[in-house]
């Protein structure tokens, strides 16, 4: 069966058209709005609103013409229905089942964190719970333990930012554009990781609780006192650092969490999980480890649509779809 996949959930407005058997990314545009976030610094929830309103209609019609199928071919739509900002998502929301009722078939609302999980399945189909997974992206940093069915058990998330939002953040306060994740690790890779030592909050706490908003008053603090010139011309070494601070994090906790559980697979998700730094350390632990790392593809890490019609081909091969109703927009993975 042919699969629309429909993501709206944040800035970015994307639609993939799947195949489910064999499975098969038929095509994945999307349209990212980060011009019309960039003078904010950050997403505008009703900008966001008007500029998926405006594109989602391009980006399906764009969907369907690079995958070479017709209106007609497509079985089903899947489409975010939470979590995410509430504009953005009715908009995608109403496009997909007003679409559905159009052609006569069924809407399936699906969880936008399950979503960035199902990337890693598209590239590890043999997959099967139960796993350990990080999400890890601008909105949330969340340790779960999937197991057959479906069934979510969170082992802890963040107090307060998301790992991505702390890149995001810490870059703005260092005068890089919005959104700095991608810019920090690039810059990073060329730097000096001990340039300087940015906190760790909770690292060494026994348990899989984050918090990123101390190190982001830290490096709030460190640009104010230094000189625009000195961060300008140390800018590699403090995104190493920073970088370092962040993954080191983030691999502490996976490894309580893979001790805690025992699971020897770890599947992670999420813009964040585009990260090379991270993809390295977690690669040369489980690896020692002799742990199953599933990521997805670099391209699948942030948000799009194939990673929604998978999580819902995932779930149809099980049988369990959701409806609409049971997908709230404020539907965490795992309460
Ligand atoms: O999953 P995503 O596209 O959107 C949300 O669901 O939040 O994640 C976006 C986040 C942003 O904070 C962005 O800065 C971060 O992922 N990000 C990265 C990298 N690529 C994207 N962070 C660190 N390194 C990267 N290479
Ligand atoms: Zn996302």
């Amino acid at each position: 069966m042919i699969w629309l996949g429909i993501e709206s959930s944040c800035d970015e407005t994307a639609c993939a058209v799947l195949q489910d058997e064999p499975l098969k990314i038929l095509s994945n545009p999307l349209y990212s709005q980060i011009e019309e976030h960039r003078l904010y610094g950050g997403v505008v929830p009703e900008i966001a609103a008007r500029a998926h309103l405006q594109k989602i209609a391009v980006i399906v019609q764009k969907a369907i013409e690079e995958a070479g199928i017709s209106l007609e071919d497509i079985g089903a739509i899947a489409f975010t229905a939470g979590p995410g900002l509430m504009g953005p998502l009715l908009v995608g929301a109403n496009f997909a089942k007003g679409l559905a009722k159009d052609l006569g078939i069924t809407a399936y609302g699906v969880n936008h964190l399950e979503g960035h999980l199902s990337a890693a399945w598209l590239s590890h189909p043999d997959l099967k719970p139960p796993f350990l997974t990080l999400t890890v992206s601008g909105g949330h940093t969340e340790l779960v333990l999937e197991e057959p069915g479906f069934k979510y058990t969170l082992l802890g998330r963040t107090r307060d930012d998301a790992a991505g939002e702390a890149f995001d953040k810490c870059g703005k306060v260092l005068g890089l554009p919005y959104p700095a994740g991608a810019i920090v690790g690039k810059l990073g890779a060329s730097g000096n990781r001990k340039f300087h030592a940015f906190p760790r909050a909770l690292k060494h706490q026994d348990n899989g609780e984050f918090s990123f908003s101390g190190l982001k008053t830290s490096v709030l603090r460190y640009a104010e006192s230094h000189t625009p010139e000195f961060i300008q011309e140390n800018i590699n070494d403090i995104c190493a650092s920073l970088e370092e601070a962040i993954v080191d994090i983030l691999v502490s906790k996976i490894i309580w969490a893979l001790k805690k559980t025992n699971m020897k697979t770890l599947v992670v998700g999420g813009g964040v999980s585009a990260n090379s730094l991270l993809r390295l350390r977690l690669e040369t632990y489980c690896e020692r480890q002799q742990i199953r790392l599933c990521f997805p593809d670099r391209s699948l890490s942030t948000d799009n649509g194939a990673m929604i019609a998978a999580a819902a081909i995932r779930r149809a091969k099980e049988h369990a779809l959701l409806n609409i109703s049971e997908v709230k927009p404020w539907m965490p993975l795992a309460p």
